[in-house]
């Protein structure tokens, strides 16, 4: 589904991505983990193409996208939702719905479909204008704008950021129904117990570097890894 070989990327002469190889296999959840400003925003921004590829290889669904503009990624069939500033809160639900399949229109009412069946609680919100949802409300019509044309692939940054521990468990419960409808998902988590408890697999960037990689099962039993990214 999604390879990546090598990727050097970041913003000034200063590499934030140093060499980065990870994989995204078919119908996988796969997360990355790793301390604050260890470049897993960055990465995620790298793989949709808002921050330059500066070497090393992208590959998504056996195209090579390592040069491709934001909106044929999308048309290739990815999905992205940023950590932050990922709604218009003085649009409507099916505003920023609309705005999620604005390069094809005409697969709009399908999706719409889809995100009523993995967010049935947007259904009678339709109208609603998003800034005066709820912080978890919000949050699914940002991933509702991402899933609205059907992406192969979705990449997640910090979707539980800013939740209830009850809201985060109801966005996990999403995650895996929006897997088992056929989409895999990358996941960039702070909270990489719950992320990983979700997961196939797992990755650890640090610095810009991936630090460990593995069976989520395993990384979630890893001595090291506990000690010094799970908490103890
Ligand atoms: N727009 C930007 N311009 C310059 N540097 C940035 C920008 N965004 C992030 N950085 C830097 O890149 C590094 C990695 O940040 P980020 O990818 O956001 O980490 P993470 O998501 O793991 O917390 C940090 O040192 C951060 O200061
Ligand atoms: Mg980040």
């Amino acid at each position: 589904m999604l390879k990546l070989i090598d990727v050097v990327s970041g913003y000034t002469d200063v590499d934030i991505i140093k060499g980065v190889s990870i994989e995204v296999g078919k119908d996988e959840i796969v997360t990355i983990i790793g301390p604050n400003g260890s470049g897993k925003s960055t990465l995620m921004k790298t793989i949709f193409g808002l921050v330059k590829l500066r070497s090393g290889k992208i590959m998504f669904r056996d195209k090579d996208i390592s040069r491709l503009r934001t909106d044929r990624i999308v048309q290739a069939g990815m999905g992205y939702v940023p950590q932050e500033r990922n709604v218009f809160p003085s649009l409507t639900v099916l505003e920023n719905l609309e705005m999620g399949a604005f390069i094809q229109r005409d697969r709009f009412e399908e999706g719409l479909e889809e995100v009523f069946t993995i967010f049935p609680e947007l259904k009678n919100k339709r109208t609603q204008k998003v800034g005066t949802m709820s912080g978890g409300e919000q949050k699914m019509v940002a991933v509702g704008r991402a899933l609205i044309l059907m992406p192969a692939l979705l990449l997640l940054d910090e979707p539980s950021s800013g939740l209830s521990p009850k809201l985060r468990d109801v966005l996990f419960n999403k995650i895996v129904e929006i897997n088992e409808l056929g989409t895999s998902l990358l996941v960039v988590e702070q909270n990489a117990k719950m992320a990983l408890s979700v997961s196939h697999r797992g990755y650890v960037l640090e610095t810009g570097k991936k630090r460990f990689e593995g069976e989520a099962k395993r990384l979630l039993e890893n001595e090291e890894v506990k000690r010094l990214y799970l908490g103890g």
